[in-house]
């Protein structure tokens, strides 16, 4: 995309659509005048007769042809009383404004800042959060529709009505623009069908990013995770006739291979709940249940782009959960990575299994804090709903810092507690160390808790996105399907911390 850092005025912008923010107090609108004298009394009239209004979150389109060869329209969009104005509000409302542009057709448009801007939210802030709202809102869920034969539109040139510094705006835009299309490339991964997203295509695409962004890549396949003894990646394997892959990539920006940042994606690629099987109504959809694979890769490639001078490793253990006669068992004791034994009580709760081995394989490599992202319990739903990421810690410290990179986001994070009775429910078994399914009441807890005994000593983070991970209906910043969630605030955490 080409993010013009020329400034310009209303009647200088060469883009088929300019995009301006009504606020309630328009005398408190910078520029406001400038902008009022270029309409003339038709704008007063349009603001009168109340066809342009100030309420948050509605557009207004007006066909504009006078102006120059280009301009077709303006479109208009209320945001309410600029004081109230929170910079989530403004790009939920930039994701709205995405989807107008993109039901529009739109290949190129120019903003004006300023009609954005608050007191609190300056015009960097504007091209950022319009970059990553419209970039989100843009987004549609590839289809395998053989009468389509609808060609996709993208956006190729960006222009700003501004009188803030052209270089300034136009770099923050460009990473706004970044994380959207990260978030988006997460989204297609969640909605990839699962007979077209195998472990072995998801370590496909890890290499690819590898190979974008000069990672160091290591894709472990079934013999070599035999030869290690990951038990518990391989037995929920067990039942299917994919191979899994445990999937690691490594950023380094410091001199030394120290001080690193782990994140540990659960990608499982179809979870049918193996012998412990899923219901018929809640087996559909659980080819997302790779979401938080595709948050770590997401994040990755983020970092990839911006390259923060931080070291980060990734590990993403990835198989499918199915059903046959070679499958595991409710009953059978394994021996993960660590050398811990876990009774299985239950082979729906695989996740936990394939993330014990990822959780150590990653403090292996060097990660001195550990991030795990997973589409791991149903209990997170019951607990938070369907907007909200559950957490869990063992360290504040960490954890409070990684909520700042949240409020930065506005990606919803709520912790949950973990105590020593949760800890002695997972260690509580007969014939093993652990037991993988303590009990219903609570188990977004032990579920997350169950990894956290794999995590140890080291500072870590839990993050359960069940709910977060794929939206069952259309939402401000994107359709519904896979949401890309936790992919901006991974990222964003690593840029801050
Ligand atoms: N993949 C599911 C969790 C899930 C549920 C993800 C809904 C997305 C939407 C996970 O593997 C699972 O089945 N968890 C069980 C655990 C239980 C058996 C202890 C659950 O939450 O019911
Ligand atoms: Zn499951
Ligand atoms: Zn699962």
């Amino acid at each position: 995309m080409n993010i013009g850092t020329e400034n310009k005025t209303f009647a200088s912008a060469t883009v088929e659509t300019i995009i301006i923010g009504v606020q309630k107090h328009r005398e408190q609108m910078k520029n406001w005048s400038a902008f009022s004298e270029f309409f003339g009394s038709a704008l007063d009239e349009w603001i009168r007769s109340g066809e342009i209004s100030s309420d948050r979150k509605k557009l207004m389109k007006f066909p504009v042809t006078t102006v120059n060869e280009t301009l077709k329209r303006v479109v208009f969009v209320g945001l309410g009383e600029g004081k109230t104005l929170t910079e989530e509000n403004l790009r939920e409302t930039f994701g709205l404004v995405g989807k107008e542009l993109k039901a529009l057709k739109v290949n190129n448009y120019a903003i004006w800042l300023e009609s954005f801007a608050t007191p609190t939210i300056e015009e960097t802030d504007v091209a950022f959060l319009a970059a990553e709202g419209i970039g989100m809102g843009f987004y549609t869920v590839p289809n395998y529709k053989t009468s389509s034969n609808e060609q996709d539109t993208y956006v190729d040139r960006v222009e700003f009505i501004t009188e803030a510094n052209g270089e300034e705006v136009a770099a923050s835009f460009e990473v706004g623009h970044i994380y959207a299309q990260a978030v988006n490339e997460a989204r297609s991964l969640v909605n990839l069908p699962p007979n077209m997203l195998t472990a072995t295509d998801l370590a496909n695409y890890a290499v690819d990013l590898a190979k974008q962004y000069d990672f160091e890549v290591e894709i472990l396949d079934k013999a070599q995770l035999e030869e290690l003894g990951m038990g518990g990646i391989l037995s929920v394997n067990q039942g299917s006739s994919e191979e899994p892959r445990m999937i690691t990539l490594k950023y380094q920006a410091k001199d030394k291979w120290e001080d690193v940042v782990g994140f540990v994606g659960k990608g499982v690629t179809y979870d049918t709940g193996g012998y412990s099987l899923k219901p018929r109504e809640s087996m559909v959809g659980m080819k997302g249940d790779m979401g938080g694979a595709a948050a770590v890769l997401g994040a990755m490639k983020i970092i990839g782009e911006t390259r923060p001078k931080r070291n980060v490793v990734a590990v993403i253990g990835s198989t499918d959960n199915m059903v046959s006669g070679t499958a595991f068992k409710p009953d059978d004791v394994i021996t993960t990575y660590s050398g811990k034994t876990v009774e299985v009580l239950n082979t729906d709760a695989e996740g936990r299994l394939v993330l014990a081995d990822a959780m150590t394989y990653a403090k292996q490599q060097g990660a001195n804090y550990l991030i795990d992202v997973a589409t791991l319990t149903g209990g997170v739903i019951v607990a938070l709903g369907m907007d909200k990421t559950g957490a869990l810690t063992n360290n504040e410290e960490f954890f409070e810092s990684f909520m700042e990179a949240t409020v930065e986001t506005g990606e919803f994070v709520w912790r949950l507690p973990l105590t020593e009775k949760d800890k002695k429910r997972i260690r509580k078994s007969d014939l093993a160390d652990l037991n993988n399914s303590p009990g219903r009441d609570g188990h977004m807890i032990f579920g997350g808790g169950f990894v956290g005994e794999f995590a140890e000593d080291t500072p870590w983070i839990h993050l359960d996105i069940a709910g977060t991970s794929d939206a069952t209906a259309p939402h401000d910043l994107g359709p519904k399907g896979g949401t890309g969630v936790m992919v901006r605030t991974l990222a964003a955490f690593v840029e801050q911390f």
